[in-house]
């Protein structure tokens, strides 16, 4: 047997709790205070689900990074590899078409995709994601990226900035593509082999290399936004005039593509130095149409998710985790055998509102008060024969080293009233 996690896994480990509670509480807060609702969807799908709303060129399938297998039903099953598909599947399948528009969902798990593991690129990772169905408005778009943000700043992060874009309506892309392959095929050779197999199914994706003789043959290259129609340029325009007026900052970024191919007009990222080469902490975008080609009814969508690891990455970079473990309030030590099980009697009794811990073992005072301070107890609770004879505990406030004799029966009230 191997006692080792699977390459591109990790445990998250009691200490770094704290952080990850941090993160889910921010999103908690601005979720809820926008009206999203949370939906959780099952780790995996019929393999058909991602294969219809990723798109037959977009990376997951391109580079075989979705975790597909066949059940002993003979069924073809993946590991979700994003929030969206699944999450539409969803709202689809219990026709939350009918409840008010727009319709907020959000979401947070494990995803999993087989990619290069490096840092913030895992093999099981996690996002929290949302998706705003019903609203082909510009202002839908805004929502969702300012939410992005608000969502970063209430994690504490400071050096955030979101770039935002356009990949334009359908008939654009293709305008773009095209005028990306005719300019790149001739230089084939000297392109990197990814982008060589994407300049053959999905030229766009080119601008996301971040080889430098890629980067070399772009220089001087268009970008999307200079081939929007008139009616994705003026979304483009709204979404950003909404974002000035609500003082989200952000930067247009005209050469935005993004990993998934359900993309439509509006694209964006919310980027965090110093978390090394994969800055992205999230990203989104409109995906109109992607419901109607999962079999329901025509309504658009936007959305995004971030990536919980790399924003875990980027708060720890910016000293920005500020919760604590919880720490008892009370830790009893027992100093003879009989209070071995008097002093657990106790603590069921007080852990009704309170927390509070105990050794399992007889212990002399001093081994006692030690174990009471690795714990970080406010109190330490000292319990033998001559406390047992008059019915009472001797309480030390561990910080000052203050010790008082506490009645059996008046605990539960000292230390509401000392804490
Ligand atoms: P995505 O850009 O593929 O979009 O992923 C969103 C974020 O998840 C990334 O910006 C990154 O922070 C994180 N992420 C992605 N892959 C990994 C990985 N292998 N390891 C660690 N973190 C990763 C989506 O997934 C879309 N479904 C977002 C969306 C929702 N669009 C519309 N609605």
């Amino acid at each position: 047997m191997r006692s080792q996690a699977v390459k591109g896994t990790h445990d998250i480990l009691p200490d770094e709790q704290p952080a990850w509670r941090q993160l889910a509480e921010a999103a908690a807060v601005e979720f809820g205070r926008a009206g999203a609702r949370q939906l959780t969807t099952p780790v995996f799908e019929y393999s058909e689900v991602f294969e219809k709303s990723v798109g037959a060129s977009a990376d997951l399938v391109v580079q075989k990074e979705m975790y597909s297998f066949e059940d002993r039903g003979g069924r073809r099953l993946t590991l979700r590899p994003e929030f969206t598909a699944g999450v539409l599947r969803a709202f689809i399948e219990h026709g939350m078409h009918t409840l008010p528009t727009p319709v907020k969902l959000w979401s947070a798990g494990p995803l999993f995709r087989a990619e290069n593991v490096q840092r913030g690129r895992y093999r099981q990772f996690h996002q929290l994601n949302l998706e705003i169905i019903g609203l082909s408005q510009a202002l839908a778009d805004a929502e969702a990226v300012q939410l992005l943000y608000a969502i970063l700043r209430r994690c504490g992060l400071a050096r955030v900035h979101m770039r935002v874009g356009s990949v334009g309506d359908p008939e654009d892309r293709a305008a773009y593509n095209a005028y990306l392959r005719q300019a790149l095929e001739p230089h084939q050779a000297e392109l990197s082999e990814t982008s060589r197999e994407r300049l053959r199914l999905n030229p766009m994706r080119v601008l996301d290399s971040k080889a430098e003789q890629d980067q070399a043959l772009l220089a001087g290259l268009k970008r999307p936004v200079d081939f929007l129609g008139e009616a994705a340029r003026a979304h483009l325009d709204e979404v950003t005039g909404h974002l000035r007026d609500w003082q989200v900052p952000f930067e247009i970024d005209p050469g935005i593509v993004r990993g998934l191919d359900y993309y439509r007009r509006t694209a964006f990222e919310a980027h965090a130095q110093g978390i090394g080469a994969q800055s992205a902490l999230g990203g989104g975008g409109r995906y109109d149409g992607l419901i109607e080609n999962l079999g329901g009814p025509p309504l658009p969508g936007v959305g995004w998710a971030l990536g919980s690891e790399r924003v875990l990455d980027a708060m720890a970079q910016e000293r920005a985790v500020h919760a604590d473990e919880p720490r008892p309030l009370l830790f009893l030590v027992p100093l003879d055998e009989p209070a071995v099980a008097e002093v657990a009697r106790m603590a069921v009794r007080l852990r009704r509102g309170r927390h509070v811990e105990h050794a399992y073992v007889r212990r002399n005072p001093g081994k006692g008060l030690r174990d009471a301070d690795r714990s970080g107890a406010v109190f330490a609770g000292l319990r033998g024969d001559t406390e047992r004879s008059r019915g009472v505990l001797q309480l030390k406030r561990l910080a000052t080293g203050e010790q008082t004799e506490v009645a059996e029966d008046e605990l539960a009230r000292f230390l509401d009233e000392h804490a």
